[in-house]
């Protein structure tokens, strides 16, 4: 022993040591490096010489190109997981048939026509043609001054609730007094118009003006049954008006035709078929008639 540490036995076999192992002589490596370059140079991929080792089988690398080939099939499932199934009730909302732009265009508009369709329908201002309708246009405008708008009375007599029809039974002796006027009567010395009982002449000292001349026949026999049958509240359908609003202020009525066309006239009344069972009218101031 020299105590200098170089007195291990440079003899014999020499102990191997891990790194003896991985040492690679530089001789080697360059031969490496010489048949890699001869068979496709360093930067060849590994498996460059896999499609021409693959025609012979049984060689180690038929399973690693197959392996390399299957490898993107199990990349494939990574992803977003799928989704979820629709339930049976949106599949069907998602399938259902949508409304066309123009239908929903057309549909839009569809309350504005139910509200014109539903105005169209309503009835719109009740117009009474006929002897009443034309009537109660003349009263409006020529008697509702002297005798109110409801034919309450004024400056003239009160002809609602049944007074009119109290003064004259029969309608022939108010169409005399409305065309001549109730001054006429004065002149011509007569006591009262219509129904003699009742006296009526002079009401306040006033008389009521002559509408014949100034208002046709037609006109006059009009406002008289306004003034019996809407104003006066006669009924048409009871047995006591029916037959007379039947021939003088019905919408049919023969007399008021035959006026209008000037085939009757309150002179000649009686003598026309239109006439039977009428008195006569006359023009100029006559006695009048009672409830008999
Ligand atoms: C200027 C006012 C005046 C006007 C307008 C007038 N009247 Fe008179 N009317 C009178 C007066 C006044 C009397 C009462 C006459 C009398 O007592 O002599 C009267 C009486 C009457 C009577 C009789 C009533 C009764 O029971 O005694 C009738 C019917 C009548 N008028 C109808 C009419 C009609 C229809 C018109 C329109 C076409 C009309 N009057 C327009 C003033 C008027």
């Amino acid at each position: 022993m020299r105590g200098d540490g170089t007195d291990f036995p440079r003899s014999g076999p020499r102990r191997l040591s891990c790194d003896d192992v991985t040492e690679i002589p530089e001789h080697l490596l360059k031969r490496s490096r010489e048949r890699r370059a001869s068979l496709g140079g360093d930067d060849a991929p590994a498996d460059a010489s896999a499609p021409a080792a693959a025609d012979a089988p049984g060689t180690a690398v038929a399973p690693a190109a197959a392996a390399k080939a299957a490898a993107p099939a199990k990349v494939a499932p990574v992803g977003p997981p799928p989704a979820k199934p629709d339930p049976p009730s949106v599949v069907a909302y998602k399938k259902r048939k949508k409304i066309p732009v123009w239908a929903m265009m057309t549909l839009s508009i569809l309350p504005l026509w139910g509200f014109m369709y539903v105005r169209a329908l309503t009835p719109g201002p009740v117009v009474v043609h006929g002897p009443l309708g034309d009537g109660a246009k003349v009263f409006a405008g020529v008697c509702a001054t002297c005798h109110g708008a409801d034919g309450s009375g004024g400056v003239g007599r009160p002809l609602n609730n049944g007074a009119v029809l109290k003064t004259f039974p029969h309608i022939e002796d108010q169409l005399n007094l409305v065309y001549t006027g109730s001054q006429a009567y004065a002149i011509a010395g007569l006591k009262a118009y219509g129904d003699p009982a009742l006296g009526h002449l002079g009401f306040n000292n006033a008389y009521m003006p002559a509408q014949g001349g100034a208002l046709t026949e037609a006109e006059i026999l009009a406002v008289v049954c306004d003034e019996r049958y809407n104003i006066g509240g006669a009924d048409p359908a009871s047995p006591a008006y029916s037959a007379e609003y039947a021939t003088w202020c019905a919408e049919d009525s023969p007399i008021y035709a035959g006026l209008q066309d000037g085939s009757i006239t309150f002179d000649n009344i009686t003598t026309t078929p239109a006439g039977k069972g009428v008195l006569p009218i006359g023009t100029k101031p006559r006695a009048g008639t009672g409830a008999s």
